[in-house]
């Protein structure tokens, strides 16, 4: 930790105001080149890492799983999967990274396991109500054979949420509850044994000196007494973002289990960091997350899930600094991640598309590429202007669009198959990012093969491209990066200005913010001195979806 303690040193909370980006590991890099993403090939680009500006980076799961939701569905928690290469290959990316200064935080899967997982192995072989069991969600089925799910809770993946078993002597059994995929059982968390296990299994990777833990649905793992039948109103979206009172999301209890963490944490040197996935419908529930003695970061979706209109997101940046500033907590500000449409396009969408949808050959009224790389450096130019930590998703410092062109063939989202094609889900977000414009895969590897394919297109959003080019987008986050650490804009408070109904305006110390969201240019004060802008322009007036920093000395 020696490096690490030279930019922060213990106590200091870096997680308060931090860059992190986020790694999707079968998506980075190479290294095999089996065509899917590995330890190896991430410890390979750190550097380029390191000259972006980023103070973290959190690694979506590599631990061992048979895939079946990209390394969501956990078989081992203490095993790195041999796709992904081994626990010496991760302890070398980890002290690499640490080495470098880039605080490292993993994922980690608490709400379900895998199938595959021993636990759930060895329940499908036990009888009903024995202990292997109990560390699930199995309950006998209605109907006078047991043949009904025991409610109607439908997967956020579609279809029910229930899978019937098959019993040791062949006969059709109980039902176990899964809110995604059947080959992600739920454990039961008011099980000790389960908490306990989860304690270990933190210590275990705190032990190997991570930093932290991104934790995956914060808000799922505490299900309702009774287990009370629920239907989403239509317009629901399905990880709960828009819904108040659901029986599977935000119960109270799951707020016990945090403040246990925080303890656990606690024990180890160098300020270790929880940071919650809970899609909760309101900025005051999302901040119940990081009250004082639970997380210290949880996701700021409300912000994510906002339309690029100027009055909603002046007032989402407002409530989220009231609420989280209630709790002593920084907003943990977010525009894009594996589970969302890229903010690149998901910005020039005319409807909402907040989370599992996707974009695919068939989707009416595709983004247009060009408005939606305008308004996506815009929205990060002023994110990153903004008090907190925040968190990128690799590929958006190349500003990639979502790949809405994927052939049917490859899709390998369960959203496609447990919809049957219905809603295309997240594959357009999770495509292997363009290192070099004239290499096999786009230099993703040295063979050429990748998981999912590559647009053609995607030269022009290389990383060798755009090193070249100072009105890249690559350059314009690495200014924003190296400004934003300049003049400490991750802490502090900001002041609003008025710049018309259009505009979103304000004020970090000496540096003026502003974004024009409206359809006519804005003009900026006489003498205004541009700091950053998020795409060049000529003379006094803003353009149409283009932030800016500037100061007026
Ligand atoms: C949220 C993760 O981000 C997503 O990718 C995954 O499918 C679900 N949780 C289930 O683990």
């Amino acid at each position: 930790m020696a490096q690490l303690e030279q930019i922060a040193a213990p106590g200091s909370e870096w997680w308060r105001s931090a860059v992190i980006y986020q790694i999707y590991p079968r998506s980075f890099a190479d290294a095999s080149g089996d065509g899917i993403g590995d330890l190896p090939g991430i410890t390979s680009r750190l550097d380029s890492l390191k000259e972006l500006g980023v103070d973290a980076i959190w690694l979506s799961p590599f631990m061992t799983s048979p895939q079946r939701d990209a390394g969501y569905d956990v078989a081992d928690y203490r095993d790195v999967d041999p796709l992904f290469g081994t626990l010496d290959d991760f302890d070398t990316m980890l002290n690499e990274a640490h080495r470098r200064g880039i605080r490292v935080i993993v994922d980690l899967v608490p709400n379900h396991s895998s199938a595959q997982h021993a636990w759930f192995q060895a329940a499908l072989k036990a009888a009903p109500g024995s202990p292997e069991r109990a560390r699930y969600i199995f309950r006998d089925g209605k109907g006078e054979n047991g043949e009904l799910p025991p409610n109607n809770w439908e997967s956020v993946f579609g279809g029910g949420m229930w899978e019937r078993v098959t019993e040791a002597d062949g006969t059709p059994g109980q039902w176990y509850l899964h809110i995604f995929d059947p080959t992600q059982p739920d454990f039961d968390w008011t099980n000790e044994e389960v908490r306990e296990e989860f304690r270990s299994i933190l210590r275990f990777w705190l032990d190997r000196g991570v930093d932290g833990f991104r934790v995956d649905v914060a808000h799922g793992m505490i299900k309702a007494d009774g287990l009370p039948d629920y239907t989403p109103p239509a317009d629901a979206d399905s990880m709960g973002g828009g819904e108040a009172n659901v029986p599977y999301w935000g119960q109270d209890g799951v707020h016990d289990i945090y403040r246990d963490w925080h303890r656990v944490l606690a024990e180890y040197d160098g300020d270790r960091a929880l940071c919650g996935e809970a899609w909760m419908p309101t900025l005051k529930q999302t901040a119940l997350w990081v009250r004082p003695d639970e997380m210290h970061q949880t996701f700021n979706f409300p912000y994510l899930m906002t339309e690029w209109d100027a009055e909603a997101l002046r007032d989402v940046i407002r409530e989220s600094l009231e609420e989280f500033g209630a709790v002593g907590a920084p907003s943990t500000w977010v525009l894009s991640n594996h589970d969302v449409v890229r903010h690149a396009s998901r910005l020039a969408l005319t409807e909402e598309n907040p989370q599992g949808d996707g974009i695919g050959p068939l989707t009416p009224n595709k983004p247009d590429t060009a408005i939606g790389l305008a308004r996506g450096r815009a929205a990060t130019t002023v994110m990153l202007a903004l008090p907190g930590s925040a968190y990128l998703y690799q590929g958006e410092e190349l500003g990639l669009p979502e790949a809405m062109e994927i052939p049917d063939a490859f899709r390998q989202d369960p959203t496609w198959f447990r919809t049957n094609g219905e809603r295309y889900g997240r594959d357009g977000c999770r495509v292997p990012i363009p290192w070099e414009a004239d290499a096999p895969a786009f230099g993703f590897n040295e063979s050429g093969a990748s998981w999912l394919p590559q647009p053609a297109d995607w030269t022009a959003y290389a990383r060798d491209v755009e090193e070249k080019d100072e009105t890249s987008t690559l350059a314009l986050y690495k200014r924003l990066l190296a400004v934003r650490k300049e003049h400490g804009f991750g802490s502090g408070s900001l002041a609003w200005e008025d710049a018309g109904a259009d505009a979103v305006a304000f004020r970090r110390g000496a540096v003026h913010v502003v974004a024009n969201l409206g359809t006519e240019p804005l003009d900026l004060p006489a003498g205004a001195r541009v700091l950053v802008a998020s795409q060049p322009f000529d003379g006094d007036a803003l353009p149409v979806d283009t932030a800016v920093w500037y100061t007026t000395d």
